[in-house]
């Protein structure tokens, strides 16, 4: 597993731990004790250490592992680099199952380094299933958080663009049905969407809606979004990697709506709705401020 620590990672490993698979996953972290302390789920399984920036410890990391769960960290965009060298101790230690955590519609551009992690898995021969998830709705409580927390406001360059939004733990329970029976999937690509395409205008109104919140939607131009980020402390690389995030939609028609998650686990995926009740405590903190 890689990305253990991350949105996405913790949520697929719950879901193995349930399942009794604890003893199959060997997670790849780069700080042991920090990991096991921010989450204490990962003490009941073996982590190792992987640190994409130290090509060093992919050689022991590696060590008779079946099935690699692959993302991308958000920070990371140049793949020549970083992700390169991964592949091919890979391909050398004859690991050949690989569980990529992609984007929706990562297929339409060879830019974005999505993209061309999926062309070095596909050059490398490795077999593959390629998760392609749409806007994750827990963006609303990690990167949305601290602008929501300290001024009520929500301030993106998206304008009235529509979003697919897509519950992390939807895109989990599907990360470990493909892990579970890779073969059933191999080397197919899904588009993992939720059931709703709304702007952002609309999620804060069901927000306010639901929790009794006052939250606001301020859209913002692409000099607007560089200062409020930068005051708030992010880096460069990660303001134009959420500025393309949010503002290209904009620039695209409205995202499709694919039932992935309905044709694979026959059920619906999460609704905005059961996502806002679910963290209603996180929203009404909001409305302590002054
Ligand atoms: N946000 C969205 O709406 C959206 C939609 C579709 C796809 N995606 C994609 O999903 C991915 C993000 O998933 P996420 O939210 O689960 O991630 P996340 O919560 O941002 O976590 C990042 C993970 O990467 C690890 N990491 C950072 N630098 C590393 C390095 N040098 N070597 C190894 N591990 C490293 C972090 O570990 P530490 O604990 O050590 O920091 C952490 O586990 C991105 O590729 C993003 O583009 C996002």
């Amino acid at each position: 597993m890689t990305g253990a620590t991350g949105n996405v990672g913790i949520e697929v490993i719950e879901r193995m731990i349930k399942k009794d698979l604890g003893n199959s996953i060997v997670a790849g972290v780069r700080n042991i004790e920090r990991a096991m302390s921010r989450f204490p789920t990962l003490a009941n399984i073996r982590c190792v250490l992987f640190d994409l920036e130290d090509p060093e410890s992919f050689d022991s990391a590696l060590e008779n592992i079946d099935i690699v769960f692959l993302m991308r960290p958000p920070q990371i965009s140049n793949i020549r680099k970083y992700f390169d060298p991964l592949i091919s101790v890979l391909s050398k230690k004859g690991i050949r199952k690989v569980v990529f955590l992609s984007v929706q519609g990562a297929e339409t551009t060879s830019l974005i380094p999505h993209r061309k992690i999926e062309l070095a898995i596909l050059k490398a021969g490795i077999n593959y299933v390629f998760m392609r998830p749409s806007y994750f709705m827990q963006n609303l409580t990690t990167t949305l958080a601290s602008e929501i927390k300290t001024s009520r406001t929500i301030s993106l360059p998206s304008g009235n663009a529509k979003f697919n939004w897509i519950d992390i733990r939807d895109i989990a329970e599907l990360a470990v049905e493909f892990i579970e029976n890779f073969d059933a999937y191999r080397n197919h690509c899904f588009t993992i969407s939720g059931n709703e395409n709304v702007n952002f205008e609309t999620v804060v109104t069901k927000i306010n809606e639901i929790a009794s919140t006052h939250i606001s939607y301020h859209p913002v131009g692409p000099l607007g979004y560089w200062k409020l980020r930068k005051k708030e402390g992010m880096a460069n690389g990660m303001i134009l990697m959420t500025f393309l995030l949010h503002f290209l939609p904009r620039t695209r028609k409205e995202p499709e709506i694919v039932p992935s998650y309905r044709n694979i686990l026959k059920k619906d995926p999460g609704t905005l709705a059961s996502f806002i009740t679910r963290n209603i405590q996180f929203f009404r903190e909001t409305s302590r401020l002054p």
